[in-house]
């Protein structure tokens, strides 16, 4: 790219994030998703990071002021008010009521990956040093809250220990992987009542989006917490559906990571940092215990049945994500990377990680989480390989994902394997922040920053 036109994507970027912004909050897209979701939360304060640092932390202060009282950080808060048509709105959940009520604020009652320390930290790590000493403060208060967080993960929503977190519901995450089907398939759908879909006529192509079948499903689950009033000990007693997910698992490792990174930042006390050193090694542990030695893929379970789930889909990197300390198993990973099944499939655009391998039967290039490449995951790869100690594959990664956005000039919300078409939401927030801070990296792979004090 020159860079003339490196300087136009980055003003076009800058540019998504403006647009989104919704006052000290930023919407995850103009339409399909108007409120505030978490994990977006977390890459758009990366991407405010490149323009502003008091504005991304700001971001994470508004979503960590939505934070349940057991430490759950809720994965939509609903902040653009009645007049943002989103389906299911606040009333489909009725969370804050029966499980938060003192929150100023209606939210959902589910959560999402845990990335938000990974973006302090980035947020430290940019922070000009005349701007520390107003910005270190802010992380301080931050950070107790980060590790209530944590705990929550670490504890209520692993009642094992495994070091493996347990998800609810496929809005945790990776919506309509294949990873779910099988769990999914298994629940004898009661109706879940009549509703209308918005997301499907939003985006003008339902095939790009979860089906009804999914759909049902999904909301009869939201019935189900809603019925256990969110409380994790009742719904691990009696829900059906509780996944052990390694990605979401990884990233709370690589999260704690993060979390002793920035220990002398914000002045931790010895007892958290004994605790979080402790969830990390765990969670090393429990994805270690997960890898198939047949396949070399880390599976997630189905906590129901004790069924792995043995399919290709990028979940089987979770310990890439995690930056595992074991160099076999890291070795063993990057080769499977780049086979056949996965970025070295030649009939791939660009050399990107796909949400689900073309060689499953279950991939599809256009639709939502079964096949296309997502940036925010080419992003956590490609932090990870940094700190793995990979900076040529990094590179390479950084290089065929900003191509990948600037050759249509879209920053989409998901892309087609094959041909690299936009997908999903058009102006996508996390999309434009990962690459204001794709942008801003040259050189990093080589000499990853520390977050220092
Ligand atoms: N991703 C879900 C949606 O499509 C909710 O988080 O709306």
């Amino acid at each position: 790219m020159t860079d003339e036109s490196r300087a136009l994507l980055r003003e076009r970027a800058a540019g998504v994030l403006h647009g989104n912004d919704a006052g000290g909050w930023t919407r995850a897209s103009p339409h399909l998703y108007p409120h505030q979701w978490s994990w977006d939360s977390a890459f758009i304060a990366i991407g405010w990071a490149h323009l502003d640092v008091g504005r991304a932390l700001f971001e994470l202060e508004q979503l960590f002021a939505a934070q349940w009282p057991s430490g759950l950080v809720p994965h939509i808060v609903f902040r653009a008010g009645d007049g943002e048509p989103y389906f299911p709105g606040p009333q489909w959940w009725d969370a804050t009521r029966l499980a938060a009520p003192g929150l100023p604020v209606q939210t959902t009652g589910i959560c999402q990956p845990p990335v938000h320390a990974l973006a302090v930290r980035r947020i430290w790590e940019l922070t000009p040093p005349p701007r520390r000493p107003e910005i270190r403060p802010r992380i301080q208060a931050l950070y107790p809250k980060l590790v209530k967080w944590h705990r929550y993960l670490a504890t209520q929503r692993d009642p094992e220990g495994s070091g493996l977190v347990t998800t609810f519901h496929p809005w945790e995450g990776t919506d309509n992987s294949p990873r779910w089907d099988r769990a999914l398939a298994r629940i004898e759908v009661a109706r879940p009542g009549p509703y209308t879909r918005l997301d499907a006529s939003q985006l003008g192509d339902p095939s790009q989006r979860p089906t009804d079948w999914d759909y049902d499903r999904y909301l009869w689950l939201v019935g189900q917490l809603r019925k256990y009033c969110y409380d994790d000990a009742e719904i691990y007693r009696r829900y059906p559906f509780l996944i052990k997910d390694v990605f979401f698992s990884a990233i709370l490792a690589a999260a704690n990571a993060a979390l002793l990174d920035l220990a002398g930042v914000a002045g931790a006390g010895d007892g958290d940092l004994a605790e979080v050193s402790r969830w990390r090694e765990r969670g090393h542990a429990g994805l270690a215990g997960r890898i198939d030695p047949e396949s070399g893929l880390c599976t997630d379970y189905d906590v129901r049945t004790g069924e792995p789930i043995r399919l290709r889909t990028f979940a089987g990197f979770a310990p890439l994500f995690a930056r595992s300390a074991d160099a076999g198993d890291v070795a063993a990973q990057l080769r499977l990377l780049d086979s056949g099944d996965f970025c070295g499939d030649p009939r791939l655009r660009w050399r990107l990680l796909p949400s689900t391998s073309p060689a499953e039967p279950a991939f599809e290039p256009r639709n939502y989480w079964r096949g296309p490449v997502w940036p925010i995951i080419s992003w956590l790869l490609w932090d990870a390989l940094i700190a793995l100690g990979h900076p040529g594959r990094a590179e390479d990664l950084r290089r065929d994902a900003l191509a990948q956005i600037a050759a249509p000039g879209e920053f989409a919300e998901y892309f087609e394997p094959f041909t690299g078409k936009p997908l999903g939401s058009p102006q996508q927030s996390w999309t434009a922040a990962v690459v204001l801070d794709w942008l801003a990296s040259d050189g990093r792979e080589a000499a990853p920053p520390r977050a220092g004090r």
